[in-house]
């Protein structure tokens, strides 16, 4: 348990205020905004195949141009500037600057990470880079992809590399931006690239990718000042049974076990947890694929630690067919993912954003003072956080979006609340800066606190986005 902090009447006087020197962010990834998917040496990602593969992403979209940030970096650095945003989290495409995923890096590649971390430094604007979001380089995936435990070492040298190429711009670095999302959608329910549905795969997944974050951690740390500091970012699941009878809630408990614990036990406690390896034994030989060595790589010490929140996720005992309702994940609401068997999925409450994700601020609370209790020295920050819904341009020219921003201000509040009962929470990155490519819903959903009309590439900053510019300003919410 941690110690709860009460407030004093002084603090409670300036009870929305966050801590000085709060790090207020705005995030995107790189296959959902930069464009230019064959310039200047970059090859194709996982991503690129499975957009183009019809039938994968609705209206057939793909990232070939997205918000053309690529060309257009300068003019969305000064934009942020405009808005006072403290950092901005990007991600690199590994295959702009390592197109095969092994061998030598592109100075081409490499030449846009630096000009862009540039930007933002000469603007005061913290550049916060993640590696990888999702693009792993099509030739590694035709190697095998993430199951395959040389993925893992793959992703060590790429780290290097950029380690190398931009230590001396970026202060802190992310490994891997949701590997739940890399391992279940991409290989258990195949929603997401490369489109793959085969349980052993997704399980041998998410062990490469751990291990592959703790090699890429001690890779980094011999090239990067001792300065800098590293993270990762998952997406945990705040998991609720539906009610507390005895089958449900074994249903959350096995739903932690896959959504949650199998990254959060060898990353924060050195062992994956029993009841995990007891659960999907019968899927995938963990001791065959665990080897000695592996667990005290993944344990390696980081300085923050990520987490992603948007939706509670609410589970029964049942027949499976609950998860055609949704997840909390959006693209697999309509497959379930590996251990879920015999689970079904409920919505928190009808309060739904465009994405059909119930809104409730409470579940990141919970989140941040949960992990406060059982990890009390380790330092956290909010990596992404916001919403989507139907924005669109008045005739006026403006985008009204009063729901976003009552999200972003209960969320923002939860947060703020969290800190006062004693989570160490370090920052909040809005999702996202730009409207952008929504993996298998393309470009039909608006997550921007920034509007993108495609067909000009314009930029028309939300009311959401002058609202949380009030916000940084003040280091506060409006009460
Ligand atoms: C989390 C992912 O990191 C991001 O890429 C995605 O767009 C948002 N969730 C919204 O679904």
């Amino acid at each position: 348990m941690t110690a709860v902090r009460h407030e004093t009447k002084a603090e409670s006087a300036f009870a929305t205020s966050f801590p000085p020197g709060f790090v207020w962010g705005a995030a995107t990834a790189a296959y959902q905004v930069e464009g230019a998917a064959a310039e200047d040496g970059r090859t194709p990602s996982i991503w690129d195949t499975f957009s183009h593969t019809p039938g994968k992403v609705r209206n057939g979209d793909t990232g070939d141009i997205a918000a053309d940030h690529y060309h257009r970096y300068r003019d969305d650095v000064a934009l942020m500037k405009e808005l006072g945003l403290k950092a901005y989290r990007f991600s690199i495409s590994w295959s702009r600057v390592q197109p095969t995923g092994r061998g030598p890096a592109v100075e081409r590649g490499l030449d846009f990470y630096r000009r862009l971390a540039d930007e933002l430094l000469a603007a005061g604007i913290t550049p916060v880079a993640t590696l990888y979001h999702w693009d792993l380089p099509q030739e590694l995936e035709d190697a095998g992809g993430w199951p395959q435990r040389d993925t893992a070492h793959r992703f060590a040298d790429y780290a290097e590399i950029m380690g190398r190429a931009l230590g001396d711009r970026v202060g802190l670095w992310t490994t891997l931006n949701e590997p739940w999302c890399s391992a279940f959608l991409g290989y258990g329910s195949g929603v997401h690239a490369p489109g793959r549905t085969d349980p052993a795969a997704t399980l041998r997944a998410a062990h490469h990718l751990n291990l592959g974050h703790g090699q890429a951690i001690g890779a980094l740390r011999e090239v990067l000042p001792a300065s800098a500091q590293t993270s990762i970012t998952l997406n945990l699941h705040q998991v609720r049974p539906l009610t507390d009878s005895a089958e449900d809630t074994e249903a959350a408990r096995r739903i932690d076990a896959v959504g949650n614990r199998i990254f959060t036990g060898p990353l924060l406690d050195g062992a994956y947890p029993e009841d995990l390896l007891a659960d999907t034994g019968h899927l995938v030989d963990w001791a065959e694929l665990v080897r000695d060595g592996d667990l005290a790589e993944i344990s390696r010490p980081i300085d923050v630690f990520g987490v992603n929140y948007y939706a509670p996720t609410v589970v029964s005992a049942g027949d499976g067919s609950g998860t055609t309702k949704n997840d909390g994940h959006g693209a697999s609401d309509h497959s379930p993912w590996t251990g879920s068997e015999g689970v079904n999925f409920h919505l928190a409450n009808d309060r739904l954003t465009a994405m059909n994700w119930a809104i409730d601020p409470s579940g990141l609370h919970t989140l941040l003072t949960g992990l406060a209790a059982s990890h009390p020295t380790l330092p956290l920050m909010v990596t992404e956080n916001g919403a989507a819904f139907d924005d669109y341009v008045s005739p006026e020219g403006r985008v009204n979006d009063p729901q976003r921003i009552a999200y972003l201000h209960s969320h923002l509040d939860a947060v703020r609340r969290a800190i006062t009962d004693g989570a160490d929470v370090r920052g909040y990155f809005l999702w996202s800066l730009l409207d952008n490519f929504e993996w298998s819903y393309g470009y039909s959903k608006r997550f921007g606190a920034v509007y993108v009309d495609y067909s000009t590439q314009r930029r028309i900053p939300k009311a959401s986005a002058h609202w949380y510019a009030d916000v940084i300003r003040g280091n506060a919410l409006p009460s």
